[in-house]
């Protein structure tokens, strides 16, 4: 255990690295080299990353790819990923290109309402509280003009806002639950400006109302914050075909139609399984979210409690078998912003929107769910055909080999070796060795 530093935030980058080095590591050297080896030879690049955040040493790389041939509503898209795990992108490409010649993906926006609240404490008569609302509504819109004046130009703004009681929950506790429409923003920034607006307009007001008693007048705001649960945020994404569509050289189109829709029935009831469904959902999404500069974290948090908003966690995707046409859905809420934040700051994530076509935010969120409805096409495909890790381990080869430090040649000779034979830890290390003994 190394001693604590004082004022680590103050140092020099370089003497930030030189503390880590040796107090953190076993070769100092070695560290620095590393950390030196991944930053950007551009400096002006280099100090562009540096300030994202606090404390940086050097730059953690993921790689950046694209899934082509994403038929979505009639138009082809090339979606950027970002993301390590081998095979979701081979999974997704292979999705998009089986999709491609039956009519794609296809999308709806069924909402785009932002949510964000004010938790407050009013210890005092809930039907005095319910009045001096109606009363300071207009006064709370009027105090955030300044904030909303350009959103709304635009066509956004506030919704609405609501008193909620929750005092029977947590005693005295009330909120102003507020909605937003942020258009192609993400609209953090935007939503909790709003809300610190809003909670001082609200205390001020209370102690100017008359009606209250001095206890009630005193109102002990809590906490002003957006909300990652946008269940009124919501997109549609679908795929059908006529059962026929679905024949390959691994089983019967019936058979493969049918076992299919029991997978993500099993998903629907079964915990366990919903989980792993839904992570195999968010491999592809969040790939997306991250290459496009978004919140994965944020949208994480929403997708899951999405998933639970009956009380028991379930499957994102459905699927189902009606007069001979398979049809396989997703319903997922999703903020996104294609402005503001990153996206005009990171070459790559500007890079990816160009890719996209410069989408609007509801447009991303088509893509963004197509992205996760064709990554868990691909899962459950292989899920119940050959099994997952036939794909898996052919993907995982290079990674094996790279690990097991096999040159460029033994690597070209063995992917074309495992084209034929199984991947297992084992049999890559005894191919590799047997070439090596030659
Ligand atoms: C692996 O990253 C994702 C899967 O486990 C998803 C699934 O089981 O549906 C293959």
């Amino acid at each position: 255990m190394n001693a604590p530093v004082e004022g680590f935030s103050k140092l020099s980058k370089t003497q930030k690295i030189d503390w880590i080095a040796h107090n953190c590591t076993t070769d100092p050297k070695a560290t620095k080299d590393l950390l030196e080896r991944y930053w950007n030879t551009d400096p002006d690049v280099q100090k562009l990353h540096d300030e994202f955040i606090e404390n940086t040493l050097t730059n953690y790389y993921l790689p950046f790819a694209v899934a082509p041939n994403f038929l979505i509503d009639d138009k082809l898209y090339a979606i950027p990923m970002a993301i390590e795990e081998s095979s979701v992108v081979a999974a997704a490409s292979k999705s998009a290109k089986f999709w491609l010649d039956k009519g794609g993906f296809k999308t709806e926006i069924l909402g785009t309402e932002k949510v964000g609240q004010v938790h407050f404490i009013y210890n005092g008569d809930a039907e005095k509280l319910r009045s001096f609302f109606k009363i300071v509504k207009p006064e709370l819109l009027e105090s955030v003009a300044v904030i909303t004046q350009n959103m709304e130009k635009r066509g956004g703004g506030i919704n609405n806002i609501e008193l909620r009681d929750w005092s029977e929950q947590v005693e005295g506790y009330y909120q102003l639950h507020c909605t937003f429409e942020t258009l192609d923003a993400m609209g953090a920034n935007f939503i909790n400006s709003c809300l610190e607006q809003f909670a001082k307009t609200l205390k001020e007001q209370a102690l100017l109302h008359e009606a209250f008693t001095q206890e009630e007048k005193d109102i002990e705001v809590v906490m002003s914050i957006l909300s990652n649960y946008v269940p009124n945020c919501l997109v549609k994404a679908e795929v059908s075909c006529p059962i026929s569509d679905l024949e390959s050289k691994d089983m019967p189109a019936d058979l493969f139609a049918q076992k299919f829709v029991r997978a993500v029935d099993i998903a629907n009831v079964e915990p366990y399984r919903a989980v792993t469904h839904n992570k195999g959902i968010m491999n592809g999404i969040d790939a997306v979210v991250l290459a496009t500069g978004n919140d994965f974290r944020a949208v994480e948090a929403g997708i899951h409690a999405y998933a639970a908003r009956d009380g028991h966690y379930s499957s994102l995707t459905h699927a189902k078998i009606e007069e001979g046409v398979f049809r396989f859905w997703i319903e997922i809420p999703l903020a996104l912003g294609t402005v503001g934040g990153l996206t005009t700051l990171h070459p790559l994530v500007k890079l990816a929107l160009e890719i996209l076509q410069h989408p609007s935010a509801k447009e991303l969120m088509r893509i963004v769910a197509v992205a996760g409805l064709a990554q868990n096409f691909a899962a459950v495909r292989s899920l119940v055909t050959t099994g997952i890790q036939k794909g898996h381990m052919k993907m995982h080869l290079l990674n094996m080999l790279n690990q097991m430090g096999a040159s460029e040649e033994e690597k070209v000779q063995l992917v074309e070796y495992f084209k034929h034979h199984t991947v297992t830890n084992a049999s890559v290390k005894e191919a590799l060795e047997k070439i090596q003994s030659r």
